[in-house]
């Protein structure tokens, strides 16, 4: 059978280069329909997308290979916006990064293969670029940004700081019971614990359920005490939501324990845990030490942050870092770095048919991303980091005064760029969740700025008429690099503008001033 020639192959770039040009208009094309939806400064689209559940794959090829692309637009101006309105933690992709990606996906690298491998197999070859890039996007993150000795260290990119740490325990977990478990699974070994805060993420919960740790032997050191619960009931001072890590030896004395691990930028109010004092009790005990640093990583290069927040970072056993956070990447891009490569080396798995592939938990990996990251890192270096970054908490701390003298609750110190904040007035606690949640639909609803909704700070409990309630507030992240005071001025004038018409509907006086 003769195939016809043309039917398919247009559809892909031809190895003469004819289509290139085509290829490179139609890419300009598109992202130009792209620019009006752009330009709309509302956070969110008005038009809703609706899943098709009745969707089916066509019978026929199309006949121009862009048609389906002009569907898919119609559906992407129906995305919500990374512009300087929106407060929420996914970045702005910096551009120089986005091309990066784009231009590599060309020849479609796959970083399963490694670039740490011992053998030399694939030294010197064709597939070695992305690798490469890898390698020193760990190299440049683990002794430049965390402080870690340079010859020592070793990670990877990995998909996100789910699977970091989860790499990191697996880790923690085989260096603790050892390798006899690769084996045997850890039936009979006993129970091993691992020891975090109230504030940590939940991928930590989720890594002991998939390693078979179990959720139980999770251990939560509590951010809040009494006394730190009282003087935020009656003077309205936020919380400093520090673990209380004086708890920790005890623990240590009778539990097997291992790992530990303190955030460095948690989730819902960017607190950055202390590190110091563990890095003495692991020196003593002996447990895995590894910083959730997915948020704050990168932080560490804006000056004063690691002499004094996040003091003895560099002699932790490994750390978690997201470039699709404060790196300002695109997803998805997370880090696993390791101070000491033999401990990366644990996660090394023979295949049966590549001479070298990553050590990694992941099979097939994106080499578009090594290289994206490495641009970025390349790119913007230690000043530009600093210097994004620092501005983002300024105009956090920003917010916190202008709130504040607009008569808001903070909830918590400002480390990073991260703020909770809450209604106040001379109700209880339960009525402010209620109007804090409707504070927030509105604000949303009204298009002109898009906040997250807190519903429950660090499982804080006050107690009111014998029933106990959570605390709950808006939070703001600030990340957009345009985002300035002006435009914190804007969102200030917004929130007082609702929360006169919440005054109005419920008849409640909400402290304005
Ligand atoms: C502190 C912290 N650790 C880990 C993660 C998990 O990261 P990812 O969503 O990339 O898996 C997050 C996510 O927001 C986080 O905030």
């Amino acid at each position: 059978m003769v195939l016809k020639e043309d039917f398919y192959r247009k559809f892909f770039l031809s190895p003469d280069g004819d289509n290139f040009e085509e290829f490179v208009q139609r890419i300009e094309y598109f992202f130009l329909k792209l620019k009006p939806w752009w330009e709309d400064p509302r956070p969110s689209p008005t038009e809703k997308d609706e899943y098709d559940a009745n969707t089916k794959l066509p019978d026929n090829i199309s006949n121009d290979p862009y048609a389906v692309l002009d569907e898919l637009l119609t559906r992407l101006k129906r995305c919500r916006r990374l512009n300087s309105r929106r407060f929420g933690l996914t970045p702005l992709p910096l551009f120089p990064s986005l091309i990066a990606a784009y231009l590599t996906s060309l020849q479609n690298p796959n970083n399963i293969v490694d670039g740490w491998g011992k053998s030399g197999w694939l030294e010197g070859s064709s597939d070695q670029v992305t690798p490469n890039l890898e390698k020193e996007c760990i190299k440049m993150i683990a002794a430049d940004i965390i402080g870690y000795d340079r010859r020592k260290a070793s990670g990877n990119l990995v998909s996100d700081g789910t699977l970091s740490i989860l790499s990191a325990l697996l880790v923690a977990r085989d260096k603790i019971y050892g390798p006899i478990i690769r084996l045997k699974g850890l039936f009979g070994q006993g129970e091993g614990k691992v020891i975090t805060s109230k504030n940590a993420h939940y991928s930590i919960r989720k890594a002991l359920r998939i390693l078979g740790i179990g959720e139980d032997n999770l251990i939560e050191i509590p951010v809040v005490n009494d006394d730190e619960i009282q003087a935020f009931i009656k003077d309205g001072k936020p919380f400093s939501l520090q673990p209380h890590w004086e708890i920790l030896e005890g623990l240590l004395k009778k539990e097997k324990v291992i790992a530990v691990v303190p955030t460095l930028g948690t989730t819902e109010t960017g607190t950055l845990e202390s590190i110091e004092e563990l890095t003495r009790l692991r020196d003593e005990y002996g447990f895995f030490l590894h910083v959730d640093a997915a948020i704050g990583g990168y932080a560490l290069l804006v000056e004063g942050i690691r002499e004094n927040r996040a003091r003895g970072i560099e002699k932790s056993d490994s750390v978690t870092i997201d470039p699709h956070k404060l790196g300002y990447i695109h997803y998805p891009c997370g880090a696993i770095i390791f101070s000491n490569e033999e401990d990366h080396e644990l996660l090394r798995y023979e295949a049966p048919y590549l001479r070298d592939i990553a050590p990694t938990i992941e099979g097939s990996r994106p080499g578009t991303h090594a290289a994206a990251c490495w641009v970025a890192l390349k790119t913007l270096g230690k000043s530009g980091y600093s210097r994004i970054i620092s501005e983002r908490i300024q105009i956090t701390k920003y917010l916190a005064k202008r709130l504040q003298e607009e008569n808001y609750q903070l909830l918590h110190d400002v480390h990073l760029n991260i703020i909770c904040f809450s209604l106040k007035g001379d109700v209880s606690r339960r009525k402010l969740n209620e109007l804090n949640k409707k504070l927030c639909k509105k604000i949303n609803e009204r298009n002109n700025f898009h906040v997250s909704y807190l519903e429950d700070l660090a499982g804080i409990r006050v107690k009111e008429n014998d029933k106990e309630q959570c605390i709950t507030g808006l939070r703001l992240v600030v990340i957009n690099p345009y985002m300035n005071e002006e435009i914190a001025e804007e969102f200030i004038e917004e929130l007082n503008e609702v929360r006169k018409i919440l005054m109005r509907e419920s008849g409640i006086d909400l402290k304005a001033t």
